[in-house]
């Protein structure tokens, strides 16, 4: 019988001035959400443990569950969306690689320029109308000579849905992993709103992660 998620002890009630619902809606931004009070009971009652030797049951089942319904082998669970973007710069890519990218994308943006800090890397960045990123512009910028003073192509970037709200098509990404898959470089989905996405596009968050290596996927959007 499959456990219950996450695995909880006694219930216990959390005090009331927490469970406290929000009275307005804020429109200002999808990252202004609260929990609702079900979601933060869950957590209250979750079993915890030390995650590094193992034992924290529910750390274990989400990280589990996560990587069932994204298709992938495995899944890590990090405290932030900046941090999974950047361990996906730093698992796929050497220090001075090159990542291709747009250039109105998350990681040009909004992570203060850990791409260069962190993972020592440098972003080639494409102008991406409504977050597309073209195959055929990637395919330009893919490093395939052996000149010993360029940079190596190490990763492609996609963002889906775009933090500008709009959704790239399915055929858009698969030519883009058609492109990547040709010159063997892996390609990492910024997919902070991919269940966002793939509600728009009607299709099962899998349909879109067949198309990359590694996805971040946030769970406070
Ligand atoms: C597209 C996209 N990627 C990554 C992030 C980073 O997530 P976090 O704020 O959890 O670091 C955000 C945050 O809004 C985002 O919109």
């Amino acid at each position: 019988m499959p456990l219950p998620f996450p695995p909880t002890r006694q219930p216990t009630r959390l005090p009331c001035a927490i469970l406290r619902e929000p009275t307005m809606i804020d429109v200002r931004s999808d990252t202004v959400t609260h929990p609702t009070p079900a979601m933060r009971q869950a957590m209250f009652d979750a079993v915890v443990g030390d995650d590094v030797y193992g034992d924290d049951p529910t750390v274990q089942q989400l990280e589990t569950l996560a990587a069932t319904i994204l298709g992938k082998e495995a899944a890590l669970f990090v405290p932030s969306g900046n941090f999974g973007n950047q361990l996906a710069l730093l698992s796929h890519c050497q220090r001075g690689d090159e990542v291709i990218l747009g250039d109105d994308c998350h990681i040009v943006w909004h992570e203060t320029g850990g791409a260069a800090v962190i993972a020592g890397v440098q972003l080639r960045t494409i102008a991406s109308p409504d977050g597309v990123l073209a195959a055929t512009e990637i395919q330009k910028r893919i490093r395939t000579g052996d000149d010993i003073h360029a940079p190596r192509t190490g990763l492609i970037c996609l963002e889906n849905a775009h933090s500008n709200g709009r959704v790239i098509p399915l055929a858009d990404m698969q030519a883009v992993w058609d492109v990547a898959q040709q010159h063997a470089i892996p390609v990492h989905l910024d997919g902070a709103r991919i269940f966002n996405a793939a509600a728009h596009l009607g299709c099962d968050v899998r349909d879109l992660t067949q198309y990359c290596d590694t996805v971040m996927c946030c769970l406070s959007k």
